[in-house]
């Protein structure tokens, strides 16, 4: 009878001593679990509820892909922009031709517990002179420039990596073959002259001149998503301006694929014109274009503020 009594206490503590593994293990795994952060940063953009809830909820995908539908909605957003007249249908097998040339998705860097994903936005301000901020933005994993932002002669201030440029037709330049081409389409020939000039070259007219042939990686084409331009325009700057500059638009695309974002070269001259860091203002009434500048530029400010991002404000 003892001997039962003692096989009965030993069974008793092996159960127990096995569901305090069990229980404990699992705990520990849940706890890691709650732990572990989803970026390998100090602070990941993903984790900020604040900035989740104020914008991102109603986010959309930055970019175009082989089987995204925009909306019509969106697309009639879209075409005012620079007045296009042609029709949603044309719209739509214009992007399918695009995608039997292009990459079917963007290439782009998932998030990860593993890593922290930098970006450096660099805007073309004129207070990038004399700033002495290339080393900074090149020491970042994604680099992006802008329209004709120019590097060379100008290295000591802008840096010299470009990971990432963003651009229009009438704003293109020839890329080297690491580099993303970043295309963000104002109307449906944008997209046309991008087959084009990778193709038999462009030959249409616009509003300035365009580059008949472009000069880049084919493999790393990338194209903005008319509906987060829209979503850039409604959400972040609460519908002000005709919409966002390139600028703006770049910023907020960093901060859908980064997870800790330094932006550099944005902000009026002295006299609130958008001059740029390689030249001399031609036209004295610039401004900041058809672009809610001094809005813009109060968000990126309110971004920093909460530190959200690292605003870099120049000379
Ligand atoms: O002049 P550009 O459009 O090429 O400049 C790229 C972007 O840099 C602009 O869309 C704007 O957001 C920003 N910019 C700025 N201040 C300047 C010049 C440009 O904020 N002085």
């Amino acid at each position: 009878m003892k001997s039962k009594f003692k096989v009965f206490i030993l069974l008793l503590f092996l159960t127990g001593v096995s569901l305090f593994i069990r229980t404990h293990f699992n705990l520990t795994v849940w706890f890691h679990s709650l732990q572990q952060s989803p970026c390998a940063c100090e602070k990941c953009l993903s984790e900020d509820k604040l900035l989740l809830m104020q914008s991102f909820t109603s986010s959309v995908d930055p970019f175009l892909s082989v089987n995204y539908n925009l909306s019509e909605d969106a697309f009639n957003w879209w075409k005012r922009l620079q007045n296009e007249r042609r029709s949603f249908s044309t719209y739509k097998t214009t992007v399918e031709r695009l995608f039997q040339m292009f990459p079917p998705t963007p290439d782009l860097t998932e998030p990860s517990p593993d890593c922290c994903r930098t970006c450096a936005v660099v805007g073309n301000s004129v207070n990038l002179k004399r700033s002495h901020y290339g080393p900074l933005i090149d020491f970042h994993d994604v680099v992006i420039r802008m329209n004709f932002g120019r590097i060379n002669g100008y290295e000591e201030d802008v840096g010299t990596r470009t990971t990432h440029r963003v651009m229009y037709p009438e704003s293109a330049v020839d890329l080297d073959n690491t580099t993303h081409l970043v295309l963000f389409p104002f109307k449906i020939q944008d997209l046309e002259w991008l087959i084009m000039a990778f193709t038999t070259g462009f030959t249409g007219k616009s509003y300035a001149a365009v580059k008949s042939k472009v000069q880049a990686n084919k493999d790393l084409v990338m194209v903005v998503n008319p509906a987060f331009m829209r979503y850039v325009h409604d959400i972040w700057l609460d519908k002000k301006g005709e919409y966002p500059s390139t600028g703006f638009m770049a910023l907020v695309l960093a901060l859908h694929i980064c997870d800790q974002v330094r932006v550099f070269g944005f902000g009026a001259d002295s006299d609130g014109n958008w001059s740029h860091y390689w030249e001399k203002l031609k036209n004295k009434k610039l401004r900041t274009g058809q672009h809610p500048g001094q809005h813009e530029y109060h968000i990126i400010q309110q971004l920093a503020e909460e530190q959200k991002i690292h605003f870099f404000t120049g000379h």
